[in-house]
This record gives structure tokens, C-alpha cells and sequence, in this order.
């Protein structure tokens, strides 16, 4: 259903890969709400993926580019100013790898040139994609910039790997460039962080089935699915949140309150034993 909330807008979505991805649905909800946006993905998610058929659904051109190279982004914003016709009101960033983790590097054994490519896809890109936008001035007052986080920025959980700094690092990102693009432009910046979300970037974490049962019993009203997140983006787009910024934004269910819920106590019980070993059925101490 539409309430033109983003009537008149220009956007541009960044990490639309399949229709499994957050960025896919705030896009389609974007468009539903009276925007008109761009598309971008790098080469390889753009051949990989499936993103030329929301291309043709919502009639948004697809500009190829890799979120960490700054020559990319300042292609991205000059084509979408220029093929939407004006300065950008909302900006998605719904960026996220780990090279650690998809070569299954644990925490305490990481490859650093790997962690410093966890950092600049994953948070370093959010720094650059805004200081080009500044820089271009290709944000229009008043306008909104969103990335998407998780709670293991502020919380330990297993299997997050390298993630987990790189999600601390974007939300600092929302709040340093925030206080700057506020005060000089009116530009609102915030992180939304997800549930858990059956995603191609989710289920590359490790044990990610168990973790989003887990999440979805300690949470009271159950896990955020990504049409909710997309909701909740369009609404930090639009004109009703004019004055949050700076903030890391909770989309979770009520998880990050949590400690313990009936649902998830019940489960543990009735499984003490196996929540006490690893996948080779190793005894692990708490
Ligand atoms: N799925 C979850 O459980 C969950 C929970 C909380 C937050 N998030 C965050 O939501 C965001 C979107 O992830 P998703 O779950 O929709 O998965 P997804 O795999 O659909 O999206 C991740 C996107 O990042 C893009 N990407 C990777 N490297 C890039 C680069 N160098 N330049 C440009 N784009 C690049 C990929 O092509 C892909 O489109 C990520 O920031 C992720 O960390 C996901």
C-alpha cells in the first residue's frame, strides 16, 4: 500500500544482488512510495545477480560500481543526478562482505589484507560514499542517508568474525559524518540495525539457521523480516523523521533489550547437552 511518502524523491540504492536482499525490497518499497531511483551493484553482483530484472520492474537505470573505488561513486552520483533529473534526496547503503569469513578465518586467526577488505567494503565505503556526495554537493537539504548495521557492533555473537568491528566502525561513520553533514547541510545520517535476515550476505555467517531461530525466540515480537526493514527505511527517508540523526536504529523485534526470553529458556533446557558442543561434538566450556 502507498502513502506517496517519498513522492517527488530521488534515491539511489546501493546492494540490491537477488530478490532475497534487503536493498531489493527498500528499493521496490521506494519506488511504491512515488520515488524514482537509481540502481548500483559492482560488475560482478550485477552478472551474478539478478538485479537487471528490478531494473526493468521499476524502470531504475543500473549504474555499475564498486562501493570502496571513489572515481565509481562520483560516476554513480553524477549519472543519477543526471538521470534523475536533480540533487539526491535518500541514499541505501546495503553493503556488507567479509573475505574472513567466506574463507572461514576465525577471529583469532585473521588475515589482515583480508580484514582491511572487511573494513573498506563494509564501513570504509559508507565514509567515502558520503564524503563524494558532500564533496559534489549532490545531497539536497534536508535529505537522508541510511546504512544497514547489526547488533554485534555492540555485542559479542558467535560466528560475526571481522563483521562485528566493521559494523562498530559504520555506525561511528553515521554519527562522525553525521554531526558534519547536519550542521553544514541538514543531511540526516543513520544506521538501521537488522534481525537476522535469510539473506545471500546473512547465511554466509557461520551457524546463521541457529542464530536466527535464536534471535526470533529471545525477540518478543519475533525477527524483523526485510519488507519491515524496508518499511522502517522508507520512513527514515521520508519527510516525517526530519530530525533523527546520529543514530544507530534498532529494527529488531526488541532483541538488543533482551537477556533472556521464556521461549529461548525452553529451548536451551530441552537441549543442555548439545548447546555444550561444537559441530564434532567437542565439550565446549562456557
Ligand atoms: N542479512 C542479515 O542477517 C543482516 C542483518 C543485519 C544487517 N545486514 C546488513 O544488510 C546489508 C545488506 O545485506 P543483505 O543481507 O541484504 O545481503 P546481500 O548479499 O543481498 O547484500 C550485500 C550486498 O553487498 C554488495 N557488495 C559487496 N561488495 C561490494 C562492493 N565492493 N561494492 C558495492 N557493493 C558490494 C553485494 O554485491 C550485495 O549486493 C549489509 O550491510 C548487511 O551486513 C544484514
Amino acid at each position: 500500500m502507498s502513502n506517496n511518502l517519498l513522492k517527488g524523491k530521488r534515491g539511489i540504492v546501493f546492494g540490491a544482488l537477488n530478490d532475497m536482499s534487503i536493498a531489493w525490497k527498500v528499493a521496490e518499497r521506494a519506488v511504491e512510495e512515488g520515488a524514482s531511483i537509481t540502481l548500483t551493484n559492482t560488475e560482478l553482483a550485477i552478472r551474478m545477480g539478478t538485479i537487471d530484472e528490478l531494473s526493468k520492474k521499476l524502470n531504475a537505470e543500473v549504474i555499475p560500481a564498486d562501493a570502496t573505488s571513489v572515481e565509481d561513486l562520483e560516476k554513480v552520483f553524477a549519472k543519477s543526478q543526471e538521470i534523475l533529473g536533480g540533487k539526491i534526496d535518500f541514499v541505501l547503503h546495503s553493503i556488507g562482505m567479509s573475505p574472513n569469513v567466506r574463507k572461514k578465518r576465525t577471529y583469532d586467526d585473521l588475515d589482515y589484507d583480508l580484514l582491511s577488505k572487511t573494513l573498506d567494503i563494509s564501513a570504509v565505503s559508507f565514509h567515502k560514499m558520503i564524503q563524494v556526495a558532500k564533496k559534489m554537493d549532490a545531497i539536497s537539504e534536508g535529505g537522508s542517508i541510511l546504512a544497514l548495521s547489526y547488533v554485534a557492533a555492540q555485542r559479542t555473537l558467535f560466528g560475526y568474525n571481522d563483521m562485528a568491528d566493521a559494523k562498530a566502525m559504520l555506525e561511528s561513520i553515521a554519527r562522525s559524518f553525521g554531526y558534519i553533514y547536519g550542521r553544514e547541510k541538514g543531511v540526516r545520517i543513520n544506521t538501521i540495525s537488522q534481525s537476522p535476515t535469510m539473506t545471500t550476505a546473512g547465511s554466509g555467517i557461520k551457524g546463521f539457521d541457529g542464530l536466527v531461530d535464536f534471535s526470533n525466540r529471545m525477540s518478543p515480537l519475533g525477527n524483523a523480516s526485510a519488507s519491515e526493514c524496508a518499511d522502517y527505511c522508507i520512513v527514515m527517508f521520508s519527510d516525517l523523521t526530519k530530525k533523527v540523526t546520529m543514530q544507530n536504529l534498532f529494527h529488531d523485534g526488541g532483541f538488543s533489550s533482551m537477556g533472556m526470553s521464556l521461549r529461548a529458556m525452553t529451548q536451551y533446557n530441552k537441549s543442555f547437552e548439545n548447546d555444550f558442543k561444537d559441530e564434532n561434538g567437542n565439550i565446549i566450556y562456557g
